[in-house]
């Protein structure tokens, strides 16, 4: 894979571990260090634990990048959402993963283990990592809404 090789964080829960493995094995084998927070088993967890474990990281800039995964992405989508610098785009197909880092400048890359098979899952990750963010005006609209959790936080 040609692109971004900056190392990835991972996680997921129980409903997706199986499309996490795929994910991560076809970073690795992409040559993409990965840090993987699990979960790693199918055993039923919460899924706001793994969620605030790789947005927080994605937010404080140790990771440039961070892929979550549940049943349908809803959740995960809704927790990494609430970290500034976030941007998270829950995507079930290529024109949104593509847009999403053209025009968002996405950071967090969400996927729904119940929803899409892990064919389109690596397509997904694939194009999603290799396309850039255009900036310009999108920068522009970006810096209207990235900083808006840090005032929740206060
Ligand atoms: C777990 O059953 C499921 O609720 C979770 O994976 C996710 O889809 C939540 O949004």
């Amino acid at each position: 894979m040609e692109g971004n090789k900056a190392p990835v964080i991972i996680g997921c829960d129980h409903a997706a571990v199986v499309l996490k493995e795929s994910v991560k094995t076809f970073l690795e084998k992409s040559g993409i260090e990965v840090e993987d927070v699990g979960a790693h088993s199918t055993d039923s967890v919460d899924y706001p634990y793994f969620g605030i474990k790789v947005a927080s990281q994605v937010a404080s800039g140790r990771f440039k990048r961070g892929i979550l995964l549940c049943g349908t992405g809803l959740g995960m989508s809704m927790v990494a959402n609430r970290f500034s610098n976030v941007r998270a785009a829950l995507c079930s197909d290529i024109f949104s993963a593509v847009m999403s880092r053209r025009h968002n400048d996405s950071n967090v890359l969400i996927l729904g283990g119940r929803v899409i098979g892990d064919i389109l899952a690596l397509e997904l990750v694939k194009q999603w990592l290799e396309e850039p963010f255009e900036g310009g005006r999108h920068q522009m609209r970006l810096d209207k809404f990235d900083k808006l959790g840090e005032k929740a936080e206060k």
